[in-house]
C-alpha cells in the first residue's frame, strides 16, 4: 500500500485523515511538533516523526527521518495551520507572522521537501494542502488567514503546473468551519455555534471526517487525472447566495 505523510497529525483534521487512511490500508508517517501529543493520539501505531515543518530545514528533516526509517512517500497531506481571526488594524505583527508561518510558509517548505523526495527517485505522487473558504469570499475579520490561504491556493496551482510532467499531483481542499480543536473557542457557546451554522447556505458545522473523505479521494488513484484544483467543502458558503426570505 502507498505511504502517506500527514503533517499536523496530532490536530483534529490530521487525526480524522489518519483514521480514514488507516481504514483504507495506507502506510502512514505522522508528523507533529510534539512527540508526546502524537503518542497520545496514536499510541505505538505508525511511524511518528517529531519536527517543525515551518522552516525548509525542519520540513526536510521530517522527510529524511521517514526515509531513514525506510519509508518512500507516495502522498502528502499537509494539515498544519491555524485560524487567526481579528480585524487587521488591531492585529499584532507577531500574530500575522504566525498566521503566515503556520499556513503558507509551512505549506511551501513541506511541499518543496516532498517533491524533492519524489524527484530524487523519479517517482510520481500526490499532495493535498488545506485552504479555507475565507480565501475565496471576503469574510469579516479573516484578513490574515484569507491572505495566507489564498497564498496556499496560488502555491498549489503553480506547483501543480511545475511538476505535472513528473506525475506529481497537487490539490487543495477549502473547508468552511469544522469542529476541531482549532475552533473550540469560536464554537464555545450554543449561541455562537448556532450563529456560525446559520452563515452557511447548507446550514451546519462541518466535520473533519467529511473533509478527510475528500482528501483521501484526492490522494487515491481514483483522482489520478485531477491536479491544480481547489475543492470547496463549505455548504455553498463561497459560491452561492440563496434568496433570503
Ligand atoms: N477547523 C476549521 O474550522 C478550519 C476551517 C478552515 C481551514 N482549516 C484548516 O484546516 C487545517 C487543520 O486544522 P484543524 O482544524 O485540524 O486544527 P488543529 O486541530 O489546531 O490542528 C492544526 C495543527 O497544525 C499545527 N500547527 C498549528 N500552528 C502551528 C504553527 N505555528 N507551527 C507549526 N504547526 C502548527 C499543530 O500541530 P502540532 O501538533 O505540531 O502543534 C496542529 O496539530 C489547518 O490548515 C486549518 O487552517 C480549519
Amino acid at each position: 500500500m502507498p505511504t502517506v505523510l500527514i503533517t499536523g497529525a496530532s490536530g483534529g483534521l490530521g487525526q480524522a485523515l489518519a483514521r480514514r487512511l488507516e481504514a483504507d490500508g495506507y502506510d502512514l508517517v505522522l508528523a507533529g511538533r510534539d512527540s508526546g501529543r502524537l503518542q497520545a493520539a496514536y499510541g505505538d501505531r505508525h511511524l511518528q516523526v517529531e519536527g517543525d515543518c515551518t522552516t525548509s530545514a525542519g520540513a526536510q528533516a521530517i522527510i529524511e527521518k521517514s526515509a531513514l526509517a525506510g519509508r518512500h512517500l507516495d502522498g502528502l497531506a499537509h494539515c498544519v495551520g491555524n485560524i487567526r481571526l481579528g480585524a487587521m488594524h488591531r492585529m499584532r505583527d507577531a500574530d500575522f507572522a504566525d498566521c503566515l508561518q503556520a499556513n503558507l510558509i509551512s505549506a511551501f517548505h513541506t511541499l518543496a521537501a516532498f517533491v524533492a523526495h519524489l524527484r530524487a527517485d523519479n517517482r510520481p505522487g500526490a499532495a493535498v494542502l488545506v485552504s479555507s473558504a475565507a480565501a475565496r469570499i471576503g469574510t469579516p475579520n479573516h484578513e490574515a488567514v484569507a491572505a495566507a490561504k489564498a497564498g496556499v491556493e496560488g502555491l498549489a496551482r503553480a506547483a501543480a503546473a511545475t511538476y505535472a510532467a513528473n506525475g506529481i499531483r497537487i490539490n487543495v481542499v477549502a473547508p468552511g468551519i469544522m469542529e476541531t480543536p482549532a475552533t473550540t473557542g469560536i464554537l464555545g457557546s450554543t449561541v455562537a455555534r448556532e450563529a456560525a451554522a446559520r452563515q452557511y447556505p447548507l446550514p451546519g458545522i462541518g466535520s473533519a471526517d467529511e473533509l478527510a473523505g475528500l482528501m483521501a479521494w484526492l490522494l487515491s488513484p481514483a483522482a489520478a487525472r485531477v491536479t491544480g484544483q481547489v475543492w470547496s467543502l463549505d455548504g455553498g458558503f463561497s459560491s452561492i447566495r440563496p434568496i433570503v426570505k
